[in-house]
């Protein structure tokens, strides 16, 4: 049932800011300020290293993920994909957390690098949406997201959802470790206990993400831009707008622009430039000014003080509302999701069966 949107994936979309706030209510109880975790949960102050294993959209949330165990728990974390982990056997050592993502809990190569860490890493968990599934169960402790069923095969809620989860994991590992401080854990909770809002906030820019996902449309490749933690979302947008429109897209950290792509640009090339007001701002509009000079045409999304700042010269804006830059990837997700969204529907492709995939990649 598709609750009166016309396909499935805008009917995930939707639904983020309730999933959201039943996953942060599932793992931060009302009235309580502390991450809790079911079972036997987690030490992280016995932790020396997390290795973080998953494919596609969920990889990219380990990715995020790693920017926020690094930063806020100063916690050493690897992260890899699944069919290049598990052939390539690398050592684990024994003070090792084994982290493992998946929206279906049956993917083949996950499943199998999960069993590789099995008799090596101190403890396996996995961040799952489907409880029962064959990762789930051969985890020492399974972290459900609360998504619910995601039907489109393009992943949207379930992202959104793991991102949420792994943030309040980093942030319980901070307070392990005494890396945070009282005052900021309570802060970033409070934020967490907002994004709901938020989201809702982000999904009310639709007019203006479709209007820029039309003229994303007539591209035959984009490039997609972020800096920190805005970097592996730059992959996401880029994934999610070649799995659904079939448009060409790379993801690249701003930085690595001038180390080859800024190559591609010309007048034919957009290039979306996921850009909050944080403190990497400033070098992110130079790499912009210089797709800019090329004529590239930046879709810029940022917030009110970012836009107000950079958008002279853009060939298309996007406000998303303030927010700490920790939970801006969480948040820049929406856009990037209805970037896409819009593209395919504009194209007139099948949004929610998309060519040549399938939604459980069970097979290698
Ligand atoms: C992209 C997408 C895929 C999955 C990947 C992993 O939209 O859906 O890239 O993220 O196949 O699947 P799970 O999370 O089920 O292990």
């Amino acid at each position: 049932d598709k609750a009166g949107h016309k396909h499935f994936m805008a009917k995930e979309i939707a639904e983020q800011p309730q999933v959201i706030g039943e996953a942060v209510n599932h793992y931060l109880p009302a009235g309580g300020d502390a991450v809790v975790l079911p079972g036997e949960g987690i030490d992280f102050s016995r932790v020396e290293r997390l290795t973080m294993v998953a494919c596609g959209t969920a990889f990219y949330a380990c990715l995020t993920a790693k920017y926020w165990f690094e930063q806020l728990a100063r916690l050493p974390v690897e992260v890899d994909i699944a069919s290049e982990f598990r052939y390539r056997e690398p050592p684990v050592s024994p003070g090792t957390l084994a982290l493992f993502v998946s929206q279906s809990g049956e993917t083949a190569d996950t499943l199998a690098a999960l069993r590789y860490c099995q008799d090596k890493a101190a403890q396996i968990v996995s961040v799952v949406n489907v409880p029962e599934s064959s990762i789930a169960r051969e985890s020492d402790l399974a972290l459900p997201i609360h998504a619910g069923v995601e039907i489109g095969v393009a992943s949207t809620k379930a992202f959104t959802c793991q991102l949420s989860v792994l943030l309040m994991l980093a942030l319980k590992a901070a307070a392990d470790r005494g890396t945070i401080s009282p005052e900021e854990r309570a802060d970033r909770i409070a934020d967490l206990r907002g994004l709901p809002q938020a989201i809702n906030a982000a999904l009310d820019r639709n007019d203006e993400i479709r209007a820029a996902a039309q003229r994303l449309s007539e591209a035959r490749d984009v490039l997609f831009l972020g800096r920190g933690a805005m970097y592996p979302l730059a992959l996401e947008g880029a994934l999610k707008l070649k799995e659904i429109s079939y448009i060409h897209a790379e993801g690249y950290a701003s930085g690595e622009l001038k180390h080859g792509p800024i190559a591609l640009i010309d007048k034919q090339m957009p290039v979306v430039v996921m850009a909050p007001h944080d403190d990497l701002f400033d070098k992110t509009v130079s790499n912009m000014q210089e797709v800019m000079a090329r004529k590239g045409k930046v879709v810029l999304i940022s917030d009110e003080a970012g836009i107000a700042e950079a958008q002279e010269g853009t060939w298309a804006t996007v406000r998303m509302p303030a927010i700490h830059p920790l939970l801006a990837p969480i948040l820049y997700a929406v856009p990037a999701q209805l970037l896409a969204y819009h593209a395919a529907v504009a194209k007139g492709t099948d949004v929610d069966q998309p060519r040549n995939l399938a939604k459980s990649v069970t097979v290698e």
